[in-house]
């Protein structure tokens, strides 16, 4: 049996999240500059995409550029923002094919024209498609994300439209930028850096967790089963006992 038939297709986690670490010290590694890495990151990115289409996921989450992230060099985040750009208008094609529909959580005004506008485009065509939610992480941050949601709420307790004694969890997710995902149910960050770096915070409060060592563009879709099928394995116990879950 290969791999991918040992993934159980009743088990499978709704919505996968990922952190793709790694480009530059792939490219390190290999005596190439960091834009070479991000160029092959792209790559792997398309083969991820791919393979959780084959196998049924809803809804994929990538963290492409973090609000830290504009903390690098100018140039370097040029090329990512290029590459951006590229890549939008070289997968749209595939993306309808495919019937997947493309969404952004994120600070996107902060972004660069070109790549807001080619964004927009993409989204607005894709918006009907139905099979899996592709989601990029762009210029995002979890703590912004909060920030925001309580600044938004509190407006709006201000206004009274809403009453102190409304806020619970549901308006909470709704005001955040992922208001039409479920919550995650398996995180993956590859690289073998094993911290969070301010994606989703309060979305992955009872995600399954996955590190891996392998570098983003070295990530195939053997790596991505794997991960499936160790995320198979657990026990999601959501604070009850095992013999509860029986
Ligand atoms: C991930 O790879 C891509 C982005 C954060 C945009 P890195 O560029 O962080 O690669 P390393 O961590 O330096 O190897
Ligand atoms: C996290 O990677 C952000 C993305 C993958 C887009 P970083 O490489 O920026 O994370 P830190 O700064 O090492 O934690
Ligand atoms: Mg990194």
């Amino acid at each position: 049996m290969n791999l991918k038939e040992s993934i159980q297709s009743k088990k499978l986690p709704e919505h996968i999240a990922i952190i793709m670490d790694g480009n530059g010290r792939w490219a390190k590694q290999k005596g190439r500059l960091r834009a070479f890495g991000h160029e092959n990151g792209a790559k792997s990115v398309k083969r991820t995409v791919e393979t959780c289409t084959e196998l049924g996921i809803k809804h994929l989450t990538l963290y492409a550029f973090s609000t830290e992230n504009w903390n690098r060099p100018k140039l370097e985040v040029q090329t990512l923002m290029r590459l951006l750009v590229s890549s939008l208008k070289k997968e749209i094609k595939t993306l309808q094919d495919n019937n997947i529909k493309l969404a952004a959580i994120g600070n996107l005004k902060l972004l660069p024209k070109k790549v807001f506008n080619e964004l927009n485009e993409v989204m607005d065509q894709t918006k009907f498609n139905s099979r899996m939610t592709l989601t990029l992480a762009l210029s995002y941050g979890s703590r912004e994300e909060i920030l925001n949601t309580v600044k938004e709420i509190s407006i709006k307790v201000k206004n009274n439209i809403i009453s102190p004694d409304d806020i619970g969890e549901s308006i909470i997710n709704e005001h955040l930028y992922t208001q039409n995902l479920p919550d995650v149910d398996l995180l993956i960050r590859t690289s073998g850096e094993q911290r969070i770096s301010n994606f989703l915070l309060w979305q992955i409060a009872y995600a399954e967790l996955f590190f891996t060592k392998v570098l983003w563009p070295d990530f195939t879709k053997e790596h991505l089963y794997e991960a499936i099928m160790e995320y198979q394995k657990r026990e999601r116990r959501f604070g009850k006992t095992s013999e509860q879950l029986n």
